[in-house]
């Protein structure tokens, strides 16, 4: 019988499905049914900045409530930084498997207050979600690429636990934003976040929102990235969006991916999926008998490509000539 195991942010992992970031890990009972059902490892549903935010003015004495901070508080999406220590710590104390915490956040300024709290409620690592996303033309590219790294530098200052980074495809240079984070001190990188989904509504002209889960075709993204930045930096890299299937997972460990992040899918097919998808690796791993992961991990990357300066281009001019 092969051996899934691996190793992510030097954690050790039963099997290399993470159930990701989402409501999916809201709640410590939640958290249990990811790890009876199988899963490697959870990332909790992500703290909020605003979450934090909304906290602080509800604990300020006689401080009056701005119409903003209401809002705040309106679209809050689970817990302020108390009940997010209790989850760490109920989870930690509910389960076996590694717990990583999640904070999603657009600005600096509560990091350094915040963050150590989760290491201390025994959080096994953390991912940062830094959702940022520049809408104003003045925004320069280097100042944006200068806050992912310098939170990631901020953070590490404050925990000693590993941290990893969800990022967005929106880069000029995946290649070269992966490893400047690797430097500041980030162990993994989580190719990708899924940003929120912009729809319109033409009858009534009002924006909405598209639908926040993630087809198989979403593969084509963290794919294309993770056989490019394989081996050539020591970030380790998460496959995050469109693992649907264990042929998928087989397909983002083959491009280099340490682990893989599923979502989407638990929601579609519930929980269970996680021992299919667990078959299904084992079973493709049975037939071109490889017994444990490292075995295959990146053997489809540009770095183990015969021809490592043309890979790219040429997958791009068979796509274009109809070759497969
Ligand atoms: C309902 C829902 C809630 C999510 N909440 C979060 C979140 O709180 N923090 C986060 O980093 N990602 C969040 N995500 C993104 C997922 O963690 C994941 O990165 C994305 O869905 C792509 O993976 P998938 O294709 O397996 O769904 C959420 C996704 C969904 C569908």
């Amino acid at each position: 019988m092969s051996d899934l195991r691996v190793r992510y942010m030097g954690l050790d992992l039963s099997n290399p499905f993470v159930v990701s970031s989402s409501s999916l890990t809201d709640s410590v009972d939640k958290v249990r049914a990811c790890a009876d059902a199988g899963a490697g490892a959870v990332v909790l549903k992500s703290l909020f900045e605003e979450e934090i935010q909304a906290e602080i003015d509800a604990s300020a004495d006689g401080a009056e409530h701005t119409e903003a901070a209401d809002y705040i508080r309106e679209i809050q999406t689970g817990a302020g930084l108390k009940r997010y220590v209790d989850l760490i710590r109920g989870s930690k104390d509910a389960v076996d498997i590694p717990v990583i915490a999640s904070i999603n956040a657009v600005t600096r300024n509560w990091w350094e207050e915040h963050v150590p709290a989760l290491e201390q409620a025994g959080a096994d690592a953390i991912e940062l979600n830094i959702s940022l996303m520049p809408y104003d033309y003045r925004d320069d590219e280097a100042a944006i690429s200068e806050f992912y790294v310098k939170t990631v530098e901020s953070v590490k200052r404050l925990v000693s636990i590993p941290v990893a980074v969800k990022i967005g495809h929106y880069f000029s240079s995946i290649p070269a934003i992966v490893d400047r984070l690797r430097w500041s001190g980030a162990t993994a990188v989580v190719l990708f976040n899924r940003f929120y989904q912009l729809d319109i509504d033409v009858e009534n002209f009002r924006l909405r929102s598209g639908s926040p889960m993630s087809s198989p075709a979403d593969l084509a993204f963290p794919l294309r990235w993770i056989t490019m930045i394989y081996g050539k930096t020591e970030a380790q890299l998460a496959a995050s969006g469109g693992v649907h299937s264990g042929e998928a997972a087989v397909k983002a460990l083959l491009a280099g991916a340490q682990v893989t992040q599923v979502c989407s899918t638990l929601y579609r097919n519930g929980l269970d999926h996680l021992e299919t998808m667990k078959t299904e690796l084992l079973a493709w791993m049975d037939k071109h008998s490889y017994e444990r992961i490292d075995q295959f991990r990146g053997k489809m990357s540009q770095k183990r490509s015969s021809q490592p300066e043309t890979f790219e281009r040429l997958q791009y001019i068979k796509a274009l000539v109809g070759q497969s």
